[in-house]
């Protein structure tokens, strides 16, 4: 494990999955795409206003390296294969926190239930996050997302975890440049509920769950299919590092160094 450990992988995530040894990750924090593109109604509009969310995914034309418009079914498809994939890696007390979207299209309720079909899902958290800008006269304004805890049997929270409930209250982070990131504080969140000291996410997009896993102590394994979202995260998890480095401490001249400079003519201090 050691060689794919504190890295981001460029690539596609099931391949790079399926060269992990089996039964080694402890830990999967994702959000993978949402297939908003694929839409009968406002599509992407989250109002993060970055330079990939005005010139990409606002215009339509998905992530710098992916559509975000499969065919509804070829999108169940190819979630289920990544879920397969992440339990593959998964340790036996491992689980996977895996935050996406529910929605309405023409009329018919997408909950998730048929990506979600089969797998060992412990529990469905509820992401409060504040409202986008793209107010709607028929709508409320949405304002939450969901995170699907797929835990295998021997998974535990860490102590007195659980205490934190089932409704997450977080706001967006501003000023990612990433057209749909999650707040470092969700993902921090999820990796601080457990013990696992490694935790990869195959979705890795601007390095939100790497920056999260650095500031509490644990370490990560990024994928994520994009070149340019690859350095966005390495450029952020570099910042994050940086800043949880205490500053070097002032190197202060001892008291003889300071009598011998102001004093060069003076006997040498009486040896101890
Ligand atoms: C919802 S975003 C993840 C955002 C991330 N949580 C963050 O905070 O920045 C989904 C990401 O999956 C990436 N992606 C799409 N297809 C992929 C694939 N086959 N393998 C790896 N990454 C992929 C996209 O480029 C995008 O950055």
């Amino acid at each position: 494990m050691r060689a794919w450990l504190n890295q981001i992988h460029q690539g596609d995530c099931r391949p790079l999955m399926s060269a992990m040894p089996a039964g080694s990750v402890p830990l999967v924090v994702t959000s993978p795409p949402y297939n908003l593109l694929n839409s009968s109604g406002n599509g992407m509009k989250n109002g993060n206003g970055g330079k990939w969310a005005r010139s990409a995914l606002m215009q339509g034309q998905g992530y710098a390296d992916h559509g975000d418009c499969m065919p509804h079914a070829d999108y169940v498809e190819w979630q289920r294969e990544c879920l397969r994939a992440m339990l593959r890696v998964l340790t036996p007390d491992g689980a996977i926190f895996y935050n996406h979207k529910w929605r309405v299209q023409r009329g018919r309720l997408q909950d998730r239930a048929d990506i979600m079909d089969g797998f060992p899902v412990r529990q469905i958290i509820i992401w409060q996050r504040s409202g986008g800008f793209n107010h709607n006269p028929g709508y409320f304004l949405p304002t939450y997302e969901v995170i699907y805890l797929i835990a295998n049997p021997e998974f535990r929270l860490a102590p007195k975890a659980g205490s934190i409930g089932d409704v997450w209250r977080i706001r967006q982070d501003r000023g990612n440049p990433h057209p749909a990131p999650f707040p470092v504080e969700l993902a921090r969140r999820a990796i601080a509920a457990t013990t696992a000291q490694v935790v990869l996410d195959p979705f890795m997009g601007s390095g939100t769950t790497a920056v999260a896993a650095a500031l509490e102590g644990r370490a990560y394994i990024g994928l994520e299919i994009s070149s340019e979202y690859c350095q966005l995260a390495r450029q952020r998890i570099a910042a994050a590092i940086a800043e949880t480095q205490p500053e070097p401490e002032a190197i202060l001249p001892n008291a003889l160094d300071v009598r011998a400079a102001l004093l060069p003519d003076a006997a040498p201090a009486p040896a101890r």
